[in-house]
């Protein structure tokens, strides 16, 4: 069998050199997490089931660096060009851009006979990286070969030779795409899995009734990296995205950055903070809501509410009423509730995915910066997590809350008791209020259980939280009217 050396070199004139170049993968969560692990001279395997988004990670390595100025050569043994670049523009991947531009090449491989060559694999593939120079190539898979040559060793083994010595003859980055079957959970590479820089798996699951993408990370070789899975979805103009939460490594330390609340008996609520307020399942204390928002508004703080619930207007309008109730004057209420102040928004959690979940909520406080966040009807969340048993919802809570806290957010956790959720929930938190119902001389009362984080617990009555309430009504009402006068 010839030399592929000899092959190649007789046909490739020259090496364009990068020094110390870090190429991008062209997804920004991938560049951060897998950072300085596309160098040139690397080999990057990208294995998957089938829709797992292979193709379109490849594609954005590809696009990417072109826009960053290096040449792409994508050989394909399935994609039908037109096809791929309809469907890559669809995901903001604009292929036919950076063709016209000369920085990317298609080429299609006829799908190789078993009485074929090796060598004449190698040789068209050669002749076609000697004529572009490119630094990235792609090969979109290489299944098909490994499959005809799979029983000839030899020769199989003169193929993926010849793969990992391209990055180093084109001092660029080869990213090998391999099919893995749908049920197949580790995929044996063989030599591959030795030779390659970077080995990715990426995975298609079913999460309750929704697809559920996983990249799991089996290699990295120029890189430290601590996270090995990470879920992703793919969507449209944008490719594939991740959860931005599973960057966060450490636990973000306390900020003593104190609330002023109206009344004592609340305890002490400080930016960053988790309060869980629950509730027996029969007994919705919505002036809570109402009360939380109005120590957001008294310390000048935007607030989000996310109800997995109800709908926004039902949530105003119970707000509303149990802060006419306290004192307030419906004008100044519905002054203060303006977009600017209070953003109402509800998601159905049947609807989505927890990463789906997750990835929305992280758009929502991207966009409206709040200083609280109110999730409301928090119970469904848990309820659905018992009969699904997804790992992947605990994941996705507590780095969603450490990311928030991060960012100094107070955050609300309003949702009716049950003792398997309450444990795990109240383990999150920093503050709880917790209502029961208890009887007196046949009248129902209410009392709240209120937990500060390193204090002793207190007991508390509805009327105090009343009077509570009654006293922020009024603190807002003299806020507004001082706000009025410096305006
Ligand atoms: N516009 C879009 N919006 C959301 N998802 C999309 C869009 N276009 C494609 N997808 C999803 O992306 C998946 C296809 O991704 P891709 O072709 O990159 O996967 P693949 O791993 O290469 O698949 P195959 O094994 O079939 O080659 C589809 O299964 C589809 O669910
Ligand atoms: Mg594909």
């Amino acid at each position: 069998m010839k030399n592929f050396y000899v092959i190649f070199k007789s046909i490739y004139g020259g090496v364009v050199y990068m020094a110390n170049k870090v190429l991008s993968w062209g997804v920004e969560h991938l560049d951060k997490i897998l950072h300085n692990a596309l160098t040139p001279n690397s080999l990057v395997v990208i294995a998957g089931h089938a829709g797992a988004g292979k193709t379109t990670l490849a594609s954005s390595i590809c696009y990417a660096n072109a826009l960053a100025g290096l040449k792409c050569l994508y050989v394909s043994l399935q994609e039908d060009k037109l096809k791929l670049y309809a469907n890559m523009r669809n995901l903001g991947i604009d292929l036919e851009g950076i063709e016209g531009r000369g920085l990317l090449h298609f080429v299609k491989l006829p799908l190789i006979a078993e009485a074929d060559s090796v060598s004449d694999v190698v040789e068209s593939i050669s002749t076609k990286i000697a004529e572009v120079k490119p630094q990235v190539v792609v090969v979109d898979s290489i299944t098909p070969l490994l499959k005809v040559f799979g029983g000839k060793v030899s020769e199989r083994a003169f193929l993926q030779n010849f793969f990992a010595e391209i990055p180093h003859l084109i001092n660029g980055v080869v990213v090998l795409l391999v099919e893995v079957p749908r049920h197949v959970n580790e995929v044996d590479l063989g030599e591959l899995e030795f030779v390659a820089d970077v080995v990715l798996f990426l995975k298609v699951g079913l999460e309750r009734d929704f697809i559920s993408r996983t990249l799991e990370v089996g290699k990295v070789r120029n890189a430290e990296v601590s996270v090995a899975r990470m879920p992703y979805t793919i969507a449209s103009g944008v490719g594939l995205k991740f959860l931005p939460s599973t960057v966060l490594e450490e636990i973000p330390s306390r900020i003593r950055d104190k609330l002023e609340l109206p009344c004592l008996d609340l305890g002490t609520v400080f930016k960053g903070n988790i309060i869980y307020v629950t509730y027996p399942p029969d007994f919705r204390p919505k002036h809570m809501i109402a009360f939380m928002v109005g120590v957001a508004l008294l310390n000048k703080l935007r607030v989000l509410i996310i109800s997995y619930k109800s709908p926004p207007e039902e949530l105003k309008e119970f707000i509303v009423n149990s802060l006419i109730k306290a004192g307030l004057n419906e004008d100044l209420i519905n002054n203060l509730l303006n977009n600017d102040n209070v953003v109402f928004k509800s998601l159905n959690p049947c609807g989505l995915s927890y990463v789906q979940l997750g990835m929305v909520e992280y758009e929502l406080i991207d966009k409206y910066k709040p200083g609280m966040v109110i999730f409301h009807g928090v119970d469904i969340l848990a309820k659905l997590e018992r009969i699904s048993r997804e790992e992947s919802y605990w994941n996705g809570l507590i780095n969603e809350m450490l990311n928030l806290k991060k960012l100094g957010t107070v955050v609300v956790r309003a949702g009716s008791y049950d003792s398997e959720t309450y444990n795990v929930y109240a383990s999150l938190s920093d503050v709880i209020y917790r209502f029961h119902t208890t009887e007196e001389n046949g009248n129902i009362k209410h009392k709240v259980y209120v937990w500060n984080r390193g204090d002793t617990p207190k007991l508390i009555t509805e009327e105090q939280i009343n009077a509570c309430l009654e006293k922020l009504a009024s603190k807002l009402h003299n806020e507004i009217k001082i706000r009025a006068l410096t305006k």
